[in-house]
């Protein structure tokens, strides 16, 4: 069981003595191989809960916990895809994705296959020897990614991982990333403040409020998925041109709208 676990969690931060609560008793659950999107203005607490998830960061009051797990620190049952790639821009693109199958010691003929695997999967054939600084910020992220994937860990936590890609780059990764969630189903918490992205990506999307952060609403995308039965596009666009999506994108907009903060208001 893999699942990821918020009970009760809220987070205040200390700053010159002062106390800033970031998070406010929030709960929620995402399932085993399910993909939870969480949307919310900046600065309300996403990456605070992405951070948690990861035991890079502690809750002040609540808990959280993956796999029936209270998290304690880093481990290797969860990875995490940030907006700054970090890839070792000493190595090869294959040496990026090998390095943490070294690291956990799988002997040399899995390691060869397992990398090539991910590198079709991420579509990153012939670019095996290239280096960081040669690559788009797409094909960089997509060796992210498979430097994650080939890990097998059973939980992905993603932080705005296409935040930084041009649109049309962005586009092709989220359809990317949807492909390989069905080839390789885990289970994904994935931050972003896109709503498209959000409702494409989603099982069901978490709505936040603005600071602090506390659940305005989830919602069911997936419900709307099947019914509708989306999966029969391969296109991102033909998605969101489903009244069906446009409706759930909608309601999230409005969601978000009443969370802007009064001075943004026109008179
Ligand atoms: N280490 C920290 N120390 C103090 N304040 C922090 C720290 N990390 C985050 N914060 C504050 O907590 C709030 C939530 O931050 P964050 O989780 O990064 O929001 P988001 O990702 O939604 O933009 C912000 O007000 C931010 O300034
Ligand atoms: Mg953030």
């Amino acid at each position: 069981m893999s699942d990821i676990v918020f009970d009760g969690v809220s987070r205040v931060f200390k700053r010159d003595g002062r106390e800033f609560p970031a998070l406010e008793e929030v709960s929620f659950r995402v399932a085993e191989r399910e993909f939870v999107t969480i949307v919310g203005p900046s600065g309300c607490g996403k990456t605070t809960c992405l951070r948690l998830a990861a035991g890079l960061e502690f809750p002040s009051a609540g808990t959280v916990a993956v796999g029936g797990k209270r998290v304690v620190g880093p481990g290797p049952d969860r990875a995490v895809v940030f907006q700054q790639f970090a890839l070792f821009p000493w190595k090869t693109v294959f040496d990026n994705i090998e390095f943490g199958l070294r690291a956990k010691g799988v002997d040399a003929e899995e390691r060869r296959r397992e990398v090539a695997r991910h590198i079709e999967l991420m579509g990153l054939q012939g670019y095996e020897s290239a280096y960081p600084h040669q690559l788009s910020g797409g094909m960089q992220q997509r060796v992210a990614i498979a430097r994650s994937y080939v890990l097998g860990p059973d939980v992905l936590l993603m932080d705005e991982p296409f935040g930084a890609l041009d649109a049309q780059t962005r586009v092709v990764m989220q359809e990317e990333l949807i492909k390989l969630s069905r080839v390789i189903p885990r289970t994904v918490l994935f931050i972003t403040h896109a709503v498209e992205e959000a409702v494409y990506l989603a099982d069901r999307v978490v709505v936040m409020t603005r600071r602090p952060g506390r659940i305005r609403e989830i919602i069911d995308v997936a419900a709307v998925r099947k019914a509708e039965n989306w999966d029969r596009y391969e296109r991102i666009e033909d998605v969101m041109d489903q009244s069906s999506f446009v409706h759930l994108r909608t309601s999230i907009w409005r969601l978000l709208r009443e969370q802007q903060a009064p001075h943004h208001v026109n008179h």
